[in-house]
């Protein structure tokens, strides 16, 4: 096959617009490779993100685009795969040992959603074909050993250093609420939640993950302030409710993680309208459309909206959320396509280049 025609793929596979993303394949940052086999074009995309949900739907685009642009060539045979890097966290930190890519849910208020967004996004990275761990970060009021169905149990150490991580659903977890009692947490001062939550963070023994989702308590504190300076975040989601009250603090959030240059991946708006149990009716019972402004505000993506819908709370507080308890179901689809974006955004950043290399000391002879 000429090279001008292999170009001529590549440019027409990279501009084909993923509906699902809101973007080319190009902008996605996909690498298309072209080989001519016996009577047939094979195509490959290789992404920079997990997306099981939509791989078939893209291998059927590439087919049908490639096929138009080459009309001679009786097959065209499409496949999509990734690999998920490092990519570089804020002032020039080291990544966690064990970890690629910490991704951060957080915003200015409570209740808004955060734990619920942060553990179902957490498995729904991990349904696109990602390995997944999610750190619960809220030392005052953890969450996720209710929320991933666990409370109760204990990790364990094999090394009397590091603590094992849970795993629920097939994510790794950790949260201080397997560690002390509710009542104990309650207590603790500033110094103290950062060492909590520095402990939390590097001693648990992560294996080999593509992202790990930290769940934020509510607000700009101490946990945000230990976060960004000493823990190596690849990039924030801002949940926020579509509410004007609940936007304002969630930019104050969101400006916060921008001064501590904590990259930005976009912006989930939870609750953002309700669906009547009875007649499946969506109304935007907050105002709609605030979550989009405020991305549009901040020039970052909105990564999708979530309904105000009475099984994510049951699910969710029930110890299986949606993405597990129905994968097929309309919510599971929705924080899957979360994920996607998310991880679509994150892999647009440079790669973490300076800790790809091991060390290399040189000794002067002597
Ligand atoms: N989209 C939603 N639809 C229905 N209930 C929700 C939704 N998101 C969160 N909830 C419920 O709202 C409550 C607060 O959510 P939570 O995730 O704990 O908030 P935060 O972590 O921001 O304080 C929980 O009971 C949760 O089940
Ligand atoms: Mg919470």
């Amino acid at each position: 096959m000429p090279d001008s025609t292999v170009a001529d793929i590549q440019r027409c596979v990279a501009g084909l617009r993923i509906a699902d993303l809101d973007t080319t394949l190009g902008e996605a940052g996909a690498r298309i490779e072209v080989r001519a086999a016996e009577e047939a074009i094979e195509v490959a995309v290789h992404l920079g993100f997990p997306a099981a949900g939509i791989r078939a739907d893209i291998e059927t685009a590439v087919t049908a685009a490639v096929r138009a642009a080459v009309p001679s060539v009786p097959t065209v045979r499409a496949s999509v795969d990734w690999a998920i890097v490092a990519r570089s966290p804020q002032g020039g930190l080291t990544p966690l040992p064990g970890v690629r890519n910490i991704i951060a849910v957080a915003s200015g208020k409570g209740g808004v959603g955060k734990s619920t967004t942060s553990a179902n996004l957490a498995l729904a990275l991990a349904a696109e074909g990602a390995r997944v761990g999610l750190l619960d970060a809220d030392v005052y009021g953890p969450s996720q050993p209710t929320m991933l169905g666990i409370s109760g149990r204990q990790p364990e150490s094999r090394d009397g250093k590091t603590f094992e991580p849970l795993v629920a659903h097939g994510i790794e977890t950790m949260s201080v609420g397997f560690l002390v009692d509710d009542s104990q947490a309650m207590i603790w001062r500033g110094p103290m939640v950062t060492q909590v939550v520095t402990q939390l963070t590097f001693q648990t023994a992560w294996h080999d993950l593509d992202y790990l989702v930290v769940d934020l308590p509510p607000g700009t504190g101490d946990t945000q302030l230990t976060l960004s300076q000493k823990v190596p975040v690849a990039g924030v989601v801002i949940v926020t409710t579509p509410q004007q009250v609940a936007m304002q603090v969630a930019r104050r959030g969101l400006k916060m993680f921008e001064k501590v240059d904590v990259p930005l991946l976009g912006i989930v708006e939870n609750m953002s309208s309700f669906v009547c149990p009875k007649c499946s009716h969506e109304e935007p019972l907050f105002g709609a459309g605030g979550g989009a402004d405020l991305a549009a505000e901040c020039g970052i993506p909105l990564l999708g909206a979530i309904p105000l819908d009475r099984t994510i709370r049951a699910q969710t507080d029930a110890g299986r959320p949606p993405v597990v308890a129905d994968p097929q179901g309309v919510l599971a689809q929705r924080y899957r396509q979360v994920a996607r974006r998310t991880a679509a955004a994150l892999a647009r950043r440079p790669a973490d280049q300076k800790h790809k290399f091991p060390r290399i000391v040189v000794e002067r002879a002597r």
